[in-house]
C-alpha cells in the first residue's frame, strides 16, 4: 500500500509542482477496516481515498465529482479534520496541519467550514436561527456587547439572504433553500477562508439550487474565499469550479481546469460520467459517442491491482488489468490517469 502511495506522490509532484496553492492534499489515503477476524484483527480493507492529491489556489473553487461512494465526502472529511488520514498529509496556507491536537487545531476550526449535504438534520430544531447563525461568533468570542453580537448575526442574515426580523423562528419554519441559506450564514460567521461545500445544493429545487450557487460565488468574490465544492452534478460543478477532479473508488482520475476537462474528456470514466448527465449547454466539439458504464461499480473492499476502472473500461487492455497507470499530460493545466495517453 505504502508503496503505491509513494509512487503517486512522485507522479503527482510532476503536477503539483507549483506554489501557488492554499490548500493542498498530498497522497490523502483512508482505508477503514471491512472485515475482522476473531481476533478483532482486520483483515479486508475499504479503500474509500488512495492517494488523492491535489491543491486549491487562494480564492479558486475545486470541484469534486464521481459516482456515489467513490470518495468524495471521504476526503472532505479528511480535510476537515473529521477523519484522521490512514497516510498523506494536509497542507494549509504553506503549513502542515495533519495529525494536530485539538488545541492545534482550534485556530484552523474557525478558518476551515463545512456545509453539508441536508439542510434539515445539521440545524438544531429547538435553536432560533439567530443563535445557529451567531453559534461560532460565540464560540470563538469574536464579538465582545450583546448589541455587536445581534448586529453581525442581522448582517449575515442580510448577507445570505435572509430577513433579520426572522431571527427568532425556528428552522421549521424555513423552507430548504432558506435553511441553506442559514447554513452558509452560520459557516461565514467566523470568517472563514476556506469551505468544503459538501452537495450543498443537491437537495434543493434546480430554480434555488442557482441562486444558492451564485449566493456561494458573491461571497468568495467578496472575502476571496477557496471551495472545495463536492457534487454529483456536473452542470452546477462546471458554473461554479475553476478546476476539477474526478474521482473513480478513492483515486482521481483526471484533472485540470474546469473547462479543458469539460470540453475534453480524457478518461474512458469521465466520458462515460458526462455521457450520463445531459450537459447544459452543449460542449461544442465535445465527444458525440456515448459511452455506457458496464459492470457493476466495483466494491472499495480490497480493490484490484491496475487500473480500477478497468473492469468497466470498453478499451481496458491485459496490461490495464495488471499495472496501475500513470498520470499522462493531456493539455496544459489537463491530466489523466489512464494507458490511452503516452
Ligand atoms: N466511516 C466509515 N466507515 C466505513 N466505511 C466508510 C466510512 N465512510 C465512508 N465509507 C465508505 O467509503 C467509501 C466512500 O464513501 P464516501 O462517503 O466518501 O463516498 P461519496 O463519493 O461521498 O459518495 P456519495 O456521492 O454517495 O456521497 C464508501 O464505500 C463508503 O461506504
Ligand atoms: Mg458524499
Amino acid at each position: 500500500m505504502d508503496e503505491r502511495a509513494n509512487s503517486f506522490f512522485q507522479d503527482d509532484n510532476v503536477y503539483l509542482r507549483s506554489n501557488d496553492y492554499f490548500l493542498r492534499a498530498d497522497g490523502l489515503t483512508m482505508h477503514f477496516p471491512a472485515k475482522t477476524d476473531r481476533f478483532g484483527r482486520p483483515v479486508s480493507w475499504i479503500h474509500a481515498a488512495d492517494g488523492v492529491s491535489f491543491q486549491v489556489p487562494k480564492g479558486k473553487t475545486m470541484g469534486v465529482v464521481g459516482e456515489s461512494g467513490c470518495g468524495k465526502s471521504t476526503v472532505g472529511k479528511m480535510l476537515m479534520n473529521l477523519y484522521r488520514p490512514t497516510s498523506g498529509r494536509i497542507y494549509y496556507d504553506g503549513r502542515d496541519i495533519t495529525g494536530l491536537s485539538a488545541r492545534e487545531r482550534r485556530p484552523y476550526q474557525q478558518k476551515m467550514q463545512l456545509v453539508w449535504q441536508d439542510p434539515y438534520s445539521s440545524l438544531d430544531p429547538r435553536m432560533h436561527v439567530g443563535d445557529i447563525i451567531g453559534e461560532g461568533l460565540r464560540n470563538f468570542g469574536l464579538t465582545s456587547t450583546r448589541e455587536e453580537y445581534r448586529e453581525r448575526v442581522f448582517e449575515l442574515m442580510r448577507k445570505c439572504g435572509l430577513f433579520p426580523e426572522e431571527a427568532n423562528k425556528f428552522p421549521h419554519q424555513f423552507s430548504g433553500g432558506q435553511r441553506q441559506r442559514i447554513c452558509i450564514a452560520r459557516a461565514l460567521a467566523t470568517n472563514p477562508e476556506f469551505i468544503v461545500l459538501d452537495e450543498a445544493v443537491s437537495a434543493l429545487d434546480v430554480s434555488i439550487q442557482a441562486q444558492i450557487v451564485n449566493l456561494l460565488k458573491d461571497r468568495q468574490q467578496e472575502s476571496s474565499l477557496t471551495y472545495l465544492f463536492i457534487s454529483h452534478d456536473l452542470n452546477i460543478v462546471r458554473y461554479i469550479s475553476d478546476e476539477v477532479i474526478v474521482m473513480y473508488l478513492g483515486q482521481i482520475v483526471e484533472r485540470g481546469t474546469m473547462e479543458t476537462v469539460f470540453q475534453t474528456r480524457a478518461h474512458p470514466y469521465t466520458q462515460a460520467l458526462f455521457s450520463a448527465t445531459p450537459v447544459f449547454p452543449p460542449v461544442p466539439g465535445g465527444k458525440k459517442e456515448r459511452i455506457l458504464l458496464e459492470g457493476d461499480v466495483l466494491s472499495p473492499v480490497d480493490p484490484p491491482v491496475g487500473c480500477r476502472f478497468a473492469g468497466r473500461c470498453p478499451y481496458a487492455t491485459e496490461q490495464c488489468r495488471k499495472e496501475e497507470p500513470l498520470w499522462s499530460r493531456v493539455e496544459e493545466n489537463h491530466y489523466v490517469k489512464c494507458r490511452l495517453y503516452p
